[in-house]
């Protein structure tokens, strides 16, 4: 590699401002996938997915492909999708059950834990796969951790620990969880997959920026206010109605809303409109029996207080955009440096009445499906930016929005200058800086 040294790596990330290779190089994506992917806690998917000994599910950390199963002993292996004798992917399922993976090139066969069982015609490789069959298993990735049944890995032996990583980003999955009667959510139903030809970042930069809704979703917008107003009680369309008219808010309300970074380059957006309500139909009758439940289960006064969290979007640098108010998790796949693939999940909120889920389907439909009237806009917007930034002229992305009014807040957060302030790239940035010169 070397084109790129830390030196000038550093002078291509300004305060302000960006170099367009980080966003069309592919040296820098191949540095990437080392340095930032190599290096990062990644989410690679939830508890409830692989719950019994012998469940998988199949993903990647970056652009790796890795396998993570529940072994027999109860904890959870996250393993190097890659035969050790040739290099095949052993297993190509998304997600299902075994007692072990045989290779469908020459039956190499390894257990749920990546060690390796059985290798056909073994003496005819030697006596050295013999000998070294301990050290010819799946490569175990080095660390996993899980944070309210989310999990986690890192390709890296070493580095901050996931409780630091996360920092106070840990408090949007605590919202996300803190909403199940049951204490509990679980993955559910399908998974959106959208591929774009555009950089990895564009998605994460997109989801906290509230300046682009008016513009780049002006046409759903505007059918949305022709559409007939909601109904009381909700029909399934509703939430498309109040979903699409309220991304035509005036720029006043984004601009008065709350946007948070964290060290790591996380950030999440609240205070999300407060009223005629995206946070998730307060007033409807199903609402209420929701909030019944809740109660029942955790108390009012906690209840009130879990259900006064109006979270809308949460990064999770630099792979996952998820929200709680609709239970949606995004995994952000980078396949090269113009082309990106998101897998988007839904969940259900254990203990909560079954139309919590239709509204969550409705949604993950509305904004996160493959036909969504929002989502094709956005990849429209990538494509653009994606086509703009490989072109040679002009070397800066600017990213000065509300550059000079952030505020260090309580705690270990930092609050933009205003709701559209482009405080959440600058902090990505800063992130990618450090893990891209660290030694
Ligand atoms: S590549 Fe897997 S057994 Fe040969
Ligand atoms: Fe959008």
């Amino acid at each position: 590699m070397g084109m790129f040294g830390r030196e000038q790596l550093a002078m291509m990330v300004r305060p302000d401002r960006v170099h367009r290779a980080l966003y069309s190089d592919p040296a820098i994506f191949e540095l990437e996938m080392q340095r930032l992917f190599g290096r990062a806690w990644l989410v690679v998917g939830h508890e409830s997915q692989i719950p019994a000994a012998g469940d998988f599910l199949t993903t990647r950390m970056g652009r790796d492909p890795v396998i993570v199963t529940r072994h027999a002993d109860g904890t959870v292996k996250v393993m190097i999708n890659r035969c050790s004798h040739r290099g095949s992917t052993v297993c190509e399922d998304a997600r299902g059950h075994c007692a072990e993976f045989v290779c469908p090139y020459h039956g190499w066969t390894y257990r749920t834990d990546g060690s390796l069982r059985f290798v056909p015609l073994a003496h005819g490789y030697g006596r050295d796969v013999e000998r070294k069959k301990s050290e010819l298993g799946l490569v175990n990735v080095p660390r996993v951790e899980s944070y309210r049944g989310f999990l986690f890995a890192s390709l890296a032996a070493d580095g901050p620990t996931l409780s630091d990583f996360l920092g106070p980003l840990s408090s949007s999955f605590d919202d996300m969880v803190d909403r199940a009667p049951d204490g509990e959510v679980e993955v559910a139903g399908g998974v959106f997959k959208h591929a774009y030809h555009g950089n990895w970042k564009l998605v994460l930069e997109n989801h906290l920026d509230g300046l682009h809704p008016n513009y780049v979703h002006a046409s759903s917008v505007q059918a949305a206010r022709d559409a007939p107003d909601p109904a009381q009680p909700e029909r399934y369309a509703d939430i498309a109605i109040r979903q699409m008219r309220q991304n035509g808010a005036p720029e006043a309300i984004w601009e008065s809303i709350g946007i948070w970074t964290t060290d790591f380059g996380h950030g999440y957006m609240a205070d999300y409109h407060s009223d005629s309500r995206l946070v998730v139909g307060m007033d409807n009758p199903v609402f209420a029996g929701y909030r019944e439940r809740l109660e029942h289960k955790i108390g009012k006064e906690r209840a009130a207080k879990v259900l006064s969290v109006t979270r809308w979007n949460s990064i999770v640098y630099p792979n996952c955009s998820f929200m709680g108010q609709f239970r949606q998790l995004r995994i952000v796949h980078p396949l090269a440096v113009d082309r990106t693939i998101v897998y988007t999940y839904s969940f259900r909120l254990k203990g909560a009445p079954e139309q919590m889920y239709r509204d969550t389907i409705a949604f993950a439909n509305v904004v996160n499906g493959t036909a969504s009237w929002v989502l094709t806009d956005d990849l429209e917007v990538y494509e653009r930016v994606q086509k703009g930034l490989t072109a040679q002229a002009g070397d800066w992305v600017y990213l000065a929005r509300g550059y000079g009014g952030d505020a260090d807040d309580a705690g270990r957060t930092r609050r933009g200058a205003t709701g559209t302030s482009e405080l959440p790239i600058r902090s990505q940035f800063a992130a990618w800086l450090r893990y891209m010169t660290a030694e």
